[in-house]
């Protein structure tokens, strides 16, 4: 994964545009706006998050407003607006979810890495955070993990330490 701070310019690769290009012709002529989607999922995997300057970028690309990338890409949760983790643990924090012990679990996640919802752990593998219902309400609490999105269900605080450790000796 390309690591990029905030406000970095970025370069996309030859191969990122050849994936670009690809996508596009998925979408009838003159609709490559329709890509947009697909093309920042595109992005966070290369980069681990979509800044600024690379939602610019994809403007430039898409012959789109600016305006519109950035309307997209803080509208859906699953693109990171912030650098995160390797891992990052996202915790259902709906009602049945929360019935069911979700908050504590997120507690639990807190105290164990260190560090509060958003941020990074200071090896940087490690980022968390409260997210809305995963259609698994009968399974709570439940939570998964990025880039793969790899899914546990009830959950309780033994099997996140052993999440946690299985991760970390990845
Ligand atoms: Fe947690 Fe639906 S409320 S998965």
């Amino acid at each position: 994964m390309l690591k990029v701070e905030e406000q970095q310019p970025v370069e996309f690769s030859s191969a990122l545009i050849e994936k670009f290009d690809e996508i596009v012709k998925r979408y009838p002529e003159g609709k490559q706006k329709s890509a947009l989607l697909p093309i920042l999922h595109e992005v966070q995997a290369v980069y681990g998050w979509v800044s600024v300057p690379a939602m610019d970028k994809v403007a430039a690309y898409l012959d789109i407003q600016d305006i519109e990338v950035y309307e997209v890409a803080s509208f859906y949760t699953m693109y990171f607006l912030k650098p995160q983790g390797k891992y990052v643990l996202e915790v259902c924090r709906t009602g049945p979810c929360c019935l069911v012990g979700a908050e504590k679990i997120m507690g639990h996640i807190e105290s164990k890495l260190g560090v509060k919802e958003n941020e990074v752990t200071a090896d940087g593998l490690f980022s968390w955070r409260g997210v809305e219902c995963m259609a698994a309400c009968g399974y709570g609490p439940v939570l998964q993990i990025g880039p793969e999105y790899t899914f546990y269900e009830n959950l309780n605080e033994q099997k996140v330490d052993k999440l946690i450790e299985d991760l970390r000796k990845k």
